[in-house]
């Protein structure tokens, strides 16, 4: 067991404060030099300091030591693992230590955190991803996937259900928000040159995400099995035969039949509340993780060298 305190400094000044620490440091050695202990009278004797019975001097370089008995701790080495962050080093190891921080790149460009450079669209992307999930699961409550019947549960939801005709609603804007919102991210990251490396992974994520996306759209289309639902979706699966190589059989996979009828409607029903989002929210983790393991969004270059030294030199001529 360590000593606790560095006497030798403070000896004479601290008659009180002395005694105490002592007091303290033969419990923490007859107690198999618990560091709980060490800690608790660490505090105390901080306590003690803090009510002025010493010289502020002295007051500081007990507290310095105290400090640096504090860090140097089993406990405040368990809790945190590094030093103090102020070198990169230690800056990088508290961004990966930690829960919440380690979510975001450990360095970003300046730029690239400015509202105008991203306009925040894919965050507004997750958003409605966000809302659609929770108000397609209200909606479940109320729609069966049978053509006898779901036409009239929209109608019940939409006139006799609290709240109904606002979900729905919310539901269906937030939808086509968000087919809006990826095509709009999508050209800005185009706009950016953010698909070149190293984030051309992430950019084959992004495409499969706005593929999917669409798909979710499409198939929920159909869900209301009102007439333009109806002729919309036998449009739409109109053009799968013309699928190379497929033919045929990608319309039949598709509507489940000859034409658009109740296998149509579960298959569609089971893709959009089940097979789509789950693919979403799984592309979505795996498009955070790389946008933080590719140094957060691309930002421009920084200016060449020599342009940044004028700008040091033209700014300290002003000051
Ligand atoms: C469900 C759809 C999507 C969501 C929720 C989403 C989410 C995000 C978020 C939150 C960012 C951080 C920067 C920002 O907000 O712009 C981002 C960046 C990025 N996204 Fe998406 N995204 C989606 C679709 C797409 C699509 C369709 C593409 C391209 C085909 C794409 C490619 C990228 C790339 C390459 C980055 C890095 C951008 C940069 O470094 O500037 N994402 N995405």
């Amino acid at each position: 067991m360590p000593a606790i305190f560095n006497w030798e400094d403070n000896h004479n000044k601290e008659h009180k404060a002395t005694q105490y620490g002592w007091f303290c440091a033969i419990i923490c050695h007859s107690t198999m030099g618990s560091q709980w202990i060490e800690l608790f009278s660490i505090l105390i004797i901080g306590m003690i300091l803090r009510g002025g019975m010493v010289s502020s001097t002295t007051k500081k370089s007990v507290l310095d030591t105290a400090t640096q008995k504090l860090v140097e701790s089993q406990v405040w080495r368990s809790i945190f693992r590094h030093g103090y962050p102020d070198t990169p080093l230690n800056q990088s190891l508290v961004m990966m230590g930690n829960v919440f921080l380690h979510l975001h790149p450990v360095k970003v460009s300046r730029q690239a955190m400015r509202v105008t450079y991203t306009w925040c669209l894919g965050g507004i992307s997750f958003f409605l991803f966000l809302v659609l999930t929770l108000t397609g699961v209200f909606l479940m409550f109320f729609y069966v996937p049978d053509t006898g019947v779901a036409y009239q549960n929209i109608q019940q939801l939409s006139s006799a259900v609290a709240f109904g005709n606002l979900v729905r609603n919310m539901h269906r804007w937030a939808a086509h928000l968000m087919v809006v919102s990826v095509t709009l991210h999508m050209i800005r990251v185009f706009y950016h040159g953010a698909y070149k490396p190293p984030r051309e992974f992430n950019w084959v994520i992004g495409v499969c995400l706005f593929f999917f996306t669409l798909f979710l759209s499409f198939t929920g289309y159909l869900l209301p099995w009102d007439q333009i639902a109806i002729w919309a979706i036998t449009v739409g699966t109109n053009l799968a035969p013309y699928t190379p190589i497929l033919g045929d059989a990608a319309y039949k996979v598709l509507t489940g039949g000859s034409s658009v009828g109740q296998p149509t409607l579960i298959r569609f029903y089971v893709a959009h509340v089940i097979f789509f989002p789950l693919v979403l929210a799984l592309l979505m983790a795996v498009h955070f993780w790389r946008i933080r393991k590719d140094g957060g969004a691309a930002g421009p270059p920084p200016p060449p060298r020599r342009e940044q030294e004028t700008e040091v030199l033209v700014g300290s001529t002003r000051s």
